[in-house]
């Protein structure tokens, strides 16, 4: 990935599907001196996505797709936007081999799991139910193929005889919100 150069942070989009907990958060986190990125544009699928509201909070451009035969659109909207690099977060729509081809290596996700394990949805009912001694989250590359690309960085978190799903998604949400923008410095530093 290109090294940061003088002061100009790279224009981001964060795209979402849902609470935005992880947007809210790398906001946050652009906004830092030493953060490489700055969050220019906000995509979701959904005008239900509850992530909208930091939009208007953070005063950053909003724009909503419903991803059926839009990608066209979407990139000319990035390209205007001047966007560079995209971060998913929380967002439940999958790109296309085209879309992903044209952000190539600019693309990333944080995924719920230790990857390459439990790829795709219900990863903490999955931790449980075959009894894991450890869950986590892993930021990665977009790909082609479903939560596939190559890792950036991982956090191992440990499962104790208490946990259920919904207290681990608390524990591991908590961590992803330390590895995105740990995951963002490790790509521009
Ligand atoms: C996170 O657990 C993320 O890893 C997964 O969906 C959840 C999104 O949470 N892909 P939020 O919308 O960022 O709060």
């Amino acid at each position: 990935m290109e090294k940061l150069t003088g002061l100009k942070k790279i224009k981001t989009a964060v795209f979402i599907s849902g609470t935005g907990s992880n947007l809210k958060n790398i906001i946050k986190f652009s906004k830092i001196k030493k953060s490489p990125i700055s969050i220019d544009l906000i995509v979701s699928n959904t005008n239900q996505a509850k992530g909208l509201i930091f939009a208007d909070q953070f005063k950053i451009k909003k724009k909503i797709f419903n991803f059926r035969n839009t990608e066209k659109k979407i990139l000319l909207l990035l390209k205007k936007e001047k966007i560079k690099f995209i971060c998913l977060a929380g967002f439940m729509k999958i790109l296309s081999k085209e879309f992903i081809k044209k952000f190539d290596g600019k693309i990333i996700n944080i995924h719920p799991s230790l990857l390459p394990k439990y790829k795709g949805l219900n990863t903490h009912n999955s931790a449980i139910k075959n009894k894991d001694k450890f869950a986590g989250c892993t930021v990665h590359y977009v790909t082609a193929t479903l939560d596939s690309g190559k890792i950036i960085l991982q956090k191992r978190i440990k499962i104790t005889a208490r946990d259920n799903s919904t207290s681990l998604a608390t524990k591991v949400l908590k961590q992803e919100h330390k590895l995105y923008p740990a995951a963002i410095m490790k790509i521009f530093n």
